[in-house]
């Protein structure tokens, strides 16, 4: 028989893969931590009734749906979002505003699989609730980038890339076209690059768009600088000020070098509303590392009162394709603070209880399960990484006094198992002396 795979596009984590998951999602949680969002969760499985929306996006095509044993019509995630709107809906009057949440959350589309694009994958959500002001962008965009930095990148890797679907209605207006006409054009133009000019003409036809306007419509993601974009908005525009907001409070925050002005970014979820951002490699050969935006009518959507809400979502997939393109897979290996061995039988119970004394003092510690060979534990403590290793044969079990081996410099420490937890403390300064006396 064939051996069993995991369901096509769906990981498994072996321990190397788990520990580059974790220096990810350990450099969110730190990012997250420092720029003070709260950390929150919501179910995996939601009503289908909650995330399906409008066609003409890609995630609604993509949903994992299934009947419970009652007949309710449930779903896999595709994106937090939905869960975060209706959580916020569900506490709009006890909850204090503007608020900052952060969340890692496992997602599932049944995506077309492509570099970078798996049917489950990790991500990391910012969000910020109840703020008007682009200082929301700027602060969500501005952790984001804090986790790349922790991961060793900086602006010479990525770039956030920042467009606005306000911009794009201003100039729609110029246009011709009604406000009504303005989220089929959007989710069209979001896949301009991916498909021919000439099928987004169509679709753009499709979307009840006249033939003399499509031309000028495509025209616009030909737009370079935020001086050609104010020149044709005008000098009122609402949506250039806060373009031009974002991009002057970043330098103080210290992410202005990230940012490029990019109209053509427009984002491929329907409920975006105002300024949209993408960061990508520097070299374009990869999808979207995190991407998000302000999306102020999703809870009024979804029943709640209008609320502005501004925030991303970031992949573990396509940062890990990231540092690998770059060289920048850190070297990550399995690491304990001790490992105890026994030799016979009778040398079982003492080194047990090594361990617990090691446990007991904020130690990790690894056992043996059964007895072996010196050679044998001390390659394996080798191998799992231990800083410290403690082999416990007849003369140890008789005389309570036990050998403490420094990993990394060879150096023995004689000690009582009393005195075990100062040996190893001790060890890490002073790895040649004998913590009770003796050596
Ligand atoms: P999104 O652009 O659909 O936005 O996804 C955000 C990020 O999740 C992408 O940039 C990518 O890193 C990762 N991602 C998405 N789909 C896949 C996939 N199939 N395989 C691997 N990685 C993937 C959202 O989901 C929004 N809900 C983000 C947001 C939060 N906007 C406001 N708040």
């Amino acid at each position: 028989m064939a051996a069993f795979l995991p369901p096509r596009g769906m990981r498994d984590f072996y321990p190397e893969e788990y520990r580059l998951r974790e220096t990810i999602f350990t450099a969110w949680r730190d990012a997250a931590r420092t720029h003070g969002f709260e950390s929150y969760d919501a179910p995996v499985v939601e009503s289908m009734e909650l995330l399906e929306r409008k066609a003409g996006e890609e995630i609604s095509e993509q949903i994992y749906t299934f009947q419970d044993k009652s007949g309710r019509r449930l779903a896999l995630r595709g994106e937090l979002t939905p869960s975060l709107a209706r959580m916020i809906n569900a506490r709009q009057r006890e909850l204090a505003f503007p608020l900052k949440w952060s969340a890692i959350v496992q997602c599932f589309r049944y995506e077309r699989m492509t570099r970078g694009r798996k049917r489950e994958h990790y991500q990391w959500n910012l969000d910020i609730v109840g703020e008007e002001s682009v200082m929301a962008e700027a602060e969500v965009i501005c952790t984001a980038v804090d986790a790349l930095q922790r991961l060793g990148f900086s602006c010479s890797d990525l770039q956030v890339r920042v467009g606005s679907r306000a911009l794009l209605g201003e100039l729609f207006a110029l246009c011709g076209l009604v406000p009504e006409q303005y989220s089929a054009c959007f989710l069209v133009l979001d896949k301009r690059g991916k498909i021919a000019d000439e099928e987004i003409a169509s679709l753009l036809a499709d979307a009840g768009i006249s033939k003399s306007r499509i031309g000028p419509i495509l025209d616009m993601t030909s737009i370079r600088t935020l001086e050609e974009a104010q020149s044709r908005a005008g000098a009122s525009s609402r949506a250039i000020s806060d373009l031009r907001e974002l991009f002057t409070v970043a330098e103080p925050m210290g992410f202005r070098d990230d940012l490029v002005f990019d109209i053509s970014i427009v984002r491929g979820l329907g409920y975006y509303t105002g300024i949209v951002f993408e960061a990508f490699d520097t070299g374009r050969k990869l999808r979207a590392v995190f991407g998000g935006g302000r999306y102020d009518n999703l809870l009024s959507l979804l029943g709640g009162d209008r609320m502005p809400c501004v925030g991303l979502g970031f992949g573990d997939v396509v940062v890990a394709e990231l540092l690998a393109e770059c060289g920048k897979t850190p070297r990550t290996s399995p690491r304990v603070d001790c490992a105890v061995g026994f030799m016979d039988a009778a040398s079982r119970d003492i080194a047990m209880r090594v361990a617990a004394c090691a446990r007991q003092s904020g130690r990790e510690c690894d056992t043996t399960l059964a007895p072996e060979k010196a050679k044998v534990f001390f390659k394996r403590a080798n191998r799992i990484g231990a800083q410290h290793a403690i082999f416990i044969g007849p003369d140890e079990a008789a005389t309570g006094r036990i050998h403490v081996k420094n990993m990394a410099t060879g150096v023995q420490v004689e000690c009582s198992i009393e005195g075990l937890a100062a040996s190893l403390s001790a060890g890490k300064d002073q790895d040649t002396d004998s913590t009770d006396g003796h050596q």
